[in-house]
């Protein structure tokens, strides 16, 4: 029989799950324990701090102006219903097992080993990925704001097209030393510059309502208006595969605005990365999930309303479309404003997309797919550290010197494919364990995790074909790396409860 290098046999057993108990019972093991001290509070906070970021301050004049027109909003209630029924099933997974690693270990419990390597894979382009290009966002942003103060930053490191972005790669080393210092420091930092984006927001939404005209609503929905044929790998895959001509405005437009609009939630998720630093994570982290997600939404819709209110959409700027319609409306005052809580509000988002990360790599070293002596949690920090070091240098680096605009699309198709994991994932737990205790329980099973898996697919095939190439690229490295790797040193150990 040919054996792994761990001395384990070469057989078809990458479906292998780890018992939810033997789950629980690794959280246990000194050497791997993560503090426990966050509450429901502070996971809302967690994830409002990751949601509010690039989306709301960048993405809604773009996609007001070139794919919905004012009907933007209904965009946002659209993408913010498929996150809420994936956000539906992350909260019982995250009530059933409340271990790091949210939906690499949904995974393992359920659908086996392989499947859950694969997922932890594809989160690294989730959160590393978006921690990167979120902070080169970052970056723009404080760039400027520096020249608005006359202290403007020179090209070289803060351009457009920078030789190296010194901006960027310092706010990644700063957060990686807040994460290193503990959960309990970096939620407190995360809690301020959270107090200052809201109430950055809630100018927008209240100071904006003085400058909406009604005229700006009509039409509300653009009639529909064939767009330049985008053709070859930048194509989504839906055109290729079904001959449907891209179209702006009208229904379409809508749905395909709302697949774009997708990244301002992404992150609700990672609020069941902190699983294990929760006080009481059966109780909590439904609430922290659903309660983030809702409250973004509420933000998101009543911003896009005030914003396409007080200027029309085909003037919104692409760029920075929250300061400029304050602009455009003679108070340049509320610019710089916004420009300051746009930089707060990307800190937290870089912050905790690393945070997520390193908690993923955590469980998946722990499990002994990665080496596990670098889940070792530090003995005064009582946080993994050496990983929350590595990903820092990693992403200090894509952010440094790699232009990562192309790549963001990336991130979206990395996030829907594992909400529709965990949405499955659901389903096949229910049926394996119908005897865990489940604390909270995601309604109408198994139709609401089967609408949940197809509405995230209908985003993903509205992804570019070069997106779709490079994620499966990126898949089969993960599993070349799991077959040279994982698959000989992995600890779990099949059907053990
Ligand atoms: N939701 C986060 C953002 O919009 C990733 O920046």
């Amino acid at each position: 029989m040919i054996t792994g290098g761990g001395g384990r046999p070469l057989g078809v057993d990458i479906f292998r799950t780890k018992s939810v108990e033997q789950s629980l019972r690794d959280t246990e093991e000194p050497e791997h324990r993560l503090r426990k001290r966050l509450t429901a509070v502070d996971l809302t906070v967690f994830g409002i701090g990751v949601i509010v970021g690039t989306g709301i301050f960048v993405l809604t004049g773009k996609v007001a102006k070139e794919t919905a027109g004012p009907a933007v909003a209904i965009s946002f209630v659209v993408a913010a219903v498929v996150c809420g029924l994936a956000a539906l099933c992350y909260a019982e997974f995250a009530s059933t097992i409340p271990v790091a690693g949210s939906a690499y270990t949904f995974s393992m419990a359920t659908l086996g080993e392989f499947p859950a390597w694969i997922i932890g894979w594809d989160l690294m382009l989730e959160m590393a990925l978006a921690g990167a290009v979120v902070s080169v966002g970052w970056s723009g942003y404080f760039a400027s704001l520096m020249s608005s103060l006359g202290l403007g930053l020179p090209d070289w490191m803060a351009g457009d097209d920078p030789v190296i972005n010194i901006p960027a790669m310092v706010i990644v080393l700063i957060l990686t030393g807040v994460l290193v210092a503990g959960i309990k420091l970096s939620s407190r930092v995360n809690l301020v510059i959270v107090a200052i984006k809201v109430a950055v927001i809630l100018l927008v939404i209240v100071a904006g309502l003085f400058f909406v005209k009604a005229a700006n609503y009509t039409p509300f929905v653009p009639a529909p208006k064939a767009t330049e044929e985008v053709g070859g790998l930048a194509a989504p895959l839906i055109q290729v595969l079904f001959g449907v001509t891209p179209v702006a405005y009208g229904a379409i437009g809508i749905f395909s605005a709302a697949a774009i609009v997708f990244f301002a939630f992404i992150g609700f998720d990672i609020v069941a990365t902190a699983a294990e630093e929760t006080v009481e994570p059966q109780r909590d982290l439904p609430r922290g999930i659903i309660g983030s997600l809702a409250i973004c939404t509420v933000l998101y819709v009543a911003v896009s309303l005030v914003v396409v209110g007080m200027q029309r959409y085909d003037q919104l700027s692409v760029k920075a479309p929250l300061a400029d319609a304050f602009t455009a409306v003679g108070q340049s005052w509320a610019a710089t404003l916004i420009s300051i809580g746009a930089i707060a509000g990307l800190t937290t988002v870089v912050m905790i997309l690393m945070l997520g990360q390193s908690r993923v790599l955590f469980a998946m070293c722990r499990d002994g797919l990665l080496p596990r002596g670098l889940s070792k949690v530090h003995p005064r920090f009582g946080t993994p550290a050496r990983l929350t070091v590595i990903i820092g240098l990693v992403t200090t680096a894509l952010a440094g010197f790699v232009s990562l605009g192309a790549l963001a699309e990336l991130v979206n198709i990395g996030t829907l494919f594992a909400f529709l994991v965990v949405s499955i994932g659901v389903i096949v737990l229910r049926r394996t364990r119908p005897d865990l205790h489940r604390s909270f329980r995601t309604p109408m099973v198994p139709a609401l995790p089967i609408l949940s898996a197809l509405a995230c697919l209908y985003l993903m095939v509205n992804l570019p074909v070069e997106t779709w190439l490079r994620f499966l690229v990126w898949m089969a490295l993960g599993a070349v790396l799991y077959f040279a790797y994982g698959y000989r040193h992995s600890r779990v150990e099949a059907g053990k409860r």
